[in-house]
């Protein structure tokens, strides 16, 4: 069986996933979700892997879910199955993510993205949820991700519409980090990689926890549970180095421990 995906590594501690049905956009099948997953959780396992890239092609990051898989299955089908349950491993890899993402970045797509930690657009990046022109609606997290990154009135635009929303639009709306120019986008994923990874792996590891603490609770709880994350930073070698480094003026060299 063909594999759905690339694996390399284009820099020191950096991994990089590129999706690869060429002639289906991307779409994520069954056999997509399961590599991406499978892969990126073994990456996370591996202490020489700082920041992990996820990308496409120029021409699309994933066109979404593959519509031609899901076309002839059943409610009992999805149901038993638990459709799409698979992406919570993506969710609780606890190295930063980067998505790098050029073109279409539709329904399953733009939910893959959501659930990266650093979104870089390409200038020509398109994002929508066109999943209501389907009869159906997102189901990767769309509904829940969309909303708490570009608020009620402009997810419901794009949700109940299925319209698309240019990489300027989306980078106002607060749903991509930075655009970059097309071709300069491979070069961008893996510069920002580099720098996630080159620091300290606990440090960052411990900074993607605390962020994404805030979307599951009050802020008195995040606020103790940042707290308490940075107090347990001083338990680590990293944090004597780079504190070490700053005193003396030199580069910190940092153990990941
Ligand atoms: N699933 C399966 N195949 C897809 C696909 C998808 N999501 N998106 C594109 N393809 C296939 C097309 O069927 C086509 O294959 P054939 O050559 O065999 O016909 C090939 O990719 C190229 O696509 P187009 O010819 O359509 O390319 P285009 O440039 O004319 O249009 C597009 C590009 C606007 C992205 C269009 O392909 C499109 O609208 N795709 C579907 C987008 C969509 O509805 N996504 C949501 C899916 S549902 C979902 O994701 C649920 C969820 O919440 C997880």
């Amino acid at each position: 069986m063909t594999g759905t995906i690339l694996v390399d590594h284009p820099a020191d501690r950096v991994a990089r996933i590129t999706l690869d049905r060429p002639t289906a956009l991307n779409a994520l099948n069954l056999q997509a979700m399961r590599e991406i997953t499978t892969t990126a959780a073994e990456l996370d396992r591996d202490p020489n892997v700082g920041a992990i890239i996820l990308t496409g092609s120029a021409k699309a990051f994933a066109a979404g879910a593959d519509i031609k898989e899901m076309a002839p299955r059943s409610f009992s089908d999805v149901f038993a199955e638990d459709w799409f349950a698979g992406w919570d491993t993506l969710s609780r890899v606890r190295t930063p993510l980067i998505a790098a993402v050029a073109g279409y970045a539709l329904g399953g797509g733009c939910e893959l993205a959501m659930i990266c930690d650093v979104l870089i657009a390409a200038d020509n990046a398109k994002f929508g949820q066109p999943e209501i022109t389907l009869g159906v609606i997102p189901g990767m997290g769309g509904s829940q991700r969309l909303t708490r990154a570009i608020g009620k009135a402009k997810a419901m635009d794009l949700i109940l519409t299925g319209r698309m929303m240019d990489a300027d639009e989306a980078e106002r709306a607060g749903l991509v980090s930075r655009i970059v120019p097309a071709d300069a986008l491979p070069e961008e994923g893996v510069t920002t990689a580099s720098k996630v990874a080159s620091t300290s792996k606990p440090a960052s590891m411990m900074a993607k926890e605390a962020v994404n603490r805030a979307f599951e609770t009050s802020l008195s709880e995040g606020l103790l549970f940042e707290r308490r994350l940075f107090h347990s930073t001083f338990a680590t070698h990293d944090q004597k180095e780079g504190m070490a480094a700053f005193t003396n003026k030199r580069k910190p060299d940092f153990r990941h421990t």
